[in-house]
């Protein structure tokens, strides 16, 4: 009650007491609450109470759920279905009402008799994804293309991802959108997934930072945003049949752990449950996963989606079954999942039929309710926002090509091959993704961006001249390849269709040879994609194809042969093996797949206008069996999995290959720069921890290029209760561009969570006494500066519930 009389204080203009009495003056009259929500303002023609934007968003749902019959609320607790789709052709129409923004991925009901519209969601996560044209009109409707998550997190940059999140919600609003499906933040359990691509990293903290800083950009605009998937959706095969066995302390500490810390520092607008179950329930029906843990214990304010058809065992959206059969909607709804997308009409039916028979009680859905319709109410659709359909694109391109250029990782750089400046000759560049460069991934995640700048147009913007013989070899082998794969791929599903790589177009010795002789470096682009509905495979995937291999093979024997360089890009989406032939290149480029000014932003990092400064978010094994999450991979019968168990535990990513002392080829947290940096001065403001202990150190530009480092704060902790990985980041902070001999000090805070493991049989995340290792460094494996803190007497940070029982028997992997 105090809130709301606030609000109405604030909103209604004029200067009143805080005070029942003279909250409202309208008219010069002074009234109280009560009387003024007793007042009948229908009859006078003017407002109903929800439709009065001075009192609060809580008092106006209030009423309007009042005001609903069941047929209307049944309506609002499923999406409106994907408009202009037909499930018998698992089209889209032609000619169909694609609604207000075509493309957008569904949307609510509106109940016109109330002037309640219909809010538009639309898929995210590197930009907003809507149809480009519409029939008839002459307008376009493209949206940036951003780089992909993983490219954005590596980064390590906040402040220039909130950046980002501005300008994508800039687009989603001026498009009429009112919600982002967007960001995807699970976890990379394993190189292979599919949607890697799309997720930030194998580490949840710094997934949760990136994330909670792109949501915090994004609804700064007034729109939301909708965090997916929820949880334990890290792979794609059998996507919607798959029952994740997951230990509770593996879901709490490396599955859960970074939605719960974006929950804590963005409160996202909504957020979608995965497709998958976990221990035996789906999670859109886990009341552990939906209330217990996400709303009573981390305070999640916001309404919870499916994700489209969660709970319906259908992994390749098969229109029988969603014509024919429906979810459980009564343990989605009771269970928290307040949203059934895209909704079905099967789905209403049971809704109704539930409430007519008791199963559903009023009190359940109008929690459901009430959060749908507190975000329709803060909507820009409510408020009737006048939507341009012209977002700034040239701005925000800009905006790509700066954030794609810090995101790139400079894995190898011998002799200062790069930066790379001379204009003499032409450049030799091989690889087909040079000429048809991969800006992000498929499938949902995919933007229609207006242009994608290739590596070659990007090189030539710089200055340089691409070797004509090579481009005349390649374009139109690139261009009737690339043809014929939009045309499988279009026959096999459109959207959803795994993308297949284009073998690389042979070159005899001989040509190869010409070009080491005219060229004075030899750039090779090696690319891969992947998207939703497929993961990736071993064989010609994460491993280098055969005729990818000939290709470094010749080139650097050709160059090395005439004492040139050889520079290998990657332009991919997800890890790749890197061991075998890293020795036999001199500088390795990793952009990702860097959004539609790529080829510009690649180019930058090769002049070096810009100074690399990304790092991984991942790790690069030597061999894909290397990991610990590999054993479990994908889980059983291999064909069509139902059962996968997490037997690996914590031990995800670089947890697992520090703490077993496997050598990686290229380890998390890891990235060179054009400049060395010196760490100094690892000061701790007290060596003895209470509640909180701040970190600072001072970095230095040692070398003679400008440039940016990333501190990285590794935590070594003592294992009384449990064991515990070798180290964790646990904090981390990036330098502003320091000038050579330049330094900045950059201070970082742990609190009482980030030092505490979750123990299962106590239900609580404690933190042991002992001596806990602060470990600084510019890379997991490269640490710089060391020091050390205390703790008296074990800490109990948190009580938690008994959630997510096991519905099979395994233990965790231990060191
Ligand atoms: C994807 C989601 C996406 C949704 C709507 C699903 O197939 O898994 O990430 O947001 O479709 O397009």
């Amino acid at each position: 009650m105090k809130a709301s009389l606030l609000s109405i204080l604030i909103i209604s203009g004029v200067s009143c007491k805080n005070n029942q009495k003279d909250y409202e003056k309208e008219d010069n009259q002074l009234i109280t609450l009560n009387e003024y929500r007793f007042k009948d303002l229908n009859k006078n023609g003017e407002l109903d109470l929800y439709e009065d934007s001075r009192l609060t968003i809580e008092e106006r749902v209030k009423d309007l759920i009042d005001k609903l019959n069941d047929e209307e609320k049944a309506s609002l607790l499923i999406g409106i279905g994907m408009p202009g789709f037909d499930w018998e052709t698992m089209q889209f129409m032609a000619g169909a009402d694609l609604g207000k923004v075509p493309g957008a991925a569904g949307g609510t009901h509106k109940i016109k008799r109330l002037g309640i519209p219909s809010v538009i969601v639309a898929d995210g996560p590197a930009g907003l994804r809507i149809n480009p044209e519409r029939d008839n009109d002459t307008i376009t409707y493209y949206a940036t293309a951003f780089p992909v998550g993983t490219a954005l997190a590596s980064t390590w940059n906040e402040k220039l991802i909130n950046n980002v999140g501005k300008a994508i919600g800039n687009e989603v609003k001026e498009y009429g959108v009112d919600v982002l499906l967007g960001p995807g933040m699970n976890i990379h359990r394993n190189p292979l997934c599919g949607r890697n691509f799309e997720y930030y990293s194998e580490d949840p903290m710094l997934s949760g930072k990136i994330a909670a800083a792109i949501i915090n950009g994004i609804q700064s605009n007034g729109v939301g945003t909708s965090v997916k998937h929820f949880v334990a959706n890290n792979q794609e095969r059998n996507r919607m049949g798959i029952n994740a066995h997951v230990s509770e302390r593996a879901m709490r500490e490396i599955y859960l752990r970074g939605f719960e810390i974006t929950v804590k520092n963005a409160q996202p607008w909504t957020i979608m449950s995965s497709y998958n179950f976990v221990n035996g329930t789906y999670t859109s029906s886990s009341k552990d996963l939906l209330t217990t843990i996400l709303r009573d214990e981390w305070g999640f304010k916001g309404l919870v989606m499916t994700d489209w058809f969660g709970g319906y065992n259908n992994s390749g959206f098969n229109p029988n079954i969603l014509k024919n059969e429906v979810s459980d909607v009564t343990k989605q709804l009771t269970a928290g999942n307040d949203l059934l997308m895209p909704g079905l009409t099967k789905q209403k039916e049971s809704i109704i039929k539930n409430i007519k028979n008791g199963n559903l009680t009023n009190e359940a859905i109008d929690t459901n309710l009430k959060r749908i319709l507190e975000l329709v109410l803060k909507s820009p659709a409510m408020n009737n926002y006048k939507y341009s359909n012209k977002p700034n694109l040239k701005e925000h391109a800009e905006v790509t090509r700066q954030v794609a250029a810090e995101a790139t990782i400079l894995l190898k750089n011998d002799n200062n091959t790069l930066p790379f400046n001379s204009k003499s000759s032409s450049l030799a560049v091989f690889g087909n993704t040079t000429y048809n460069f991969i800006a992000g991934g498929t499938g949902s995640g995919d933007v229609n961006e207006a242009y994608t700048v290739s590596l070659i147009e990007g090189l030539t913007n710089a200055g340089f001249s691409i070797d004509k013989e090579l481009e005349s070899k390649y374009l139109p082998y690139v261009k009737e390849q690339n043809i014929k794969e939009m045309a499988r791929r279009e026959k096999e599903g459109g959207l959803l269709a795994v993308p297949k790589r284009i073998p690389e177009l042979e070159l005899d010795k001989s040509t190869i040879q010409n070009k080491a002789n005219s060229s004075e470096i030899a750039l090779i682009t090696i690319g891969r994609n992947a998207g939703e509905s497929g993961d990736r495979e071993i064989t010609n995937d994460f491993n280098l194809a055969k005729d990818e291999i000939n290709l470094i093979n010749n080139v650097s024997e050709a160059f090395h042969a005439k004492g040139k360089k050889v520079v290998v890009i990657l332009n991919i989406g997800g890890v790749i093996e890197t061991a075998s032939w890293k020795d036999k290149v001199d500088a390795i480029l990793l952009p990702w797949q860097p959004g539609q000014e790529g080829g510009n932003s690649v180019a930058d990092v090769i002049t070096g206008k810009v100074n690399p400064s990304g790092k991984l978010t991942m790790t690069f094994p030597v061999n894909y069996e290397d990991a610990a999450a590999t054993k479990n991979w994908i889980g059983a019968p291999a064909e069509n999995p139902t059962s996968v168990t997490y037997e690996e535990g914590i031990y995800v990513g670089y947890r697992y290959f520090n703490t077993f002392n496997v050598k990686p080829s290229y380890e998390f947290g890891y990235g060179l720069s054009y400049t060395s940096f010196d760490y100094s001065n690892l000061t701790l403001s007290s060596k003895t921890f209470t509640d909180k202990i701040s970190i600072s150190v001072t970095i230095t530009n040692t070398g003679k290029t400008a440039g940016k480092e990333v501190a990285e704060l590794y935590l070594s902790a003592p294992e009384k209760s449990i064991d515990k990985p070798r180290e964790e980041l646990k904090a981390f902070g990036k330098t502003n561009l320091l000038q050579p001999g330049e330094s900045q000090t950059i201070t970082l805070t742990l609190n009482t969570k980030d030092l505490a493991s979750f123990i299962p049989n106590k239900n609580a995340w404690i933190v042991d006494a002992g001596t806990y290792k602060v470990l600084v460094g510019t890379s997991s494996l490269n640490i710089k500066q060391k020091a050390q803190f205390s703790i008296e007497n074990e800490l109990i940070v948190e009580k938690t519930n008994p959630t997510l029982a096991l519905d099979l028997q395994f233990t965790d992997l231990k060191h």
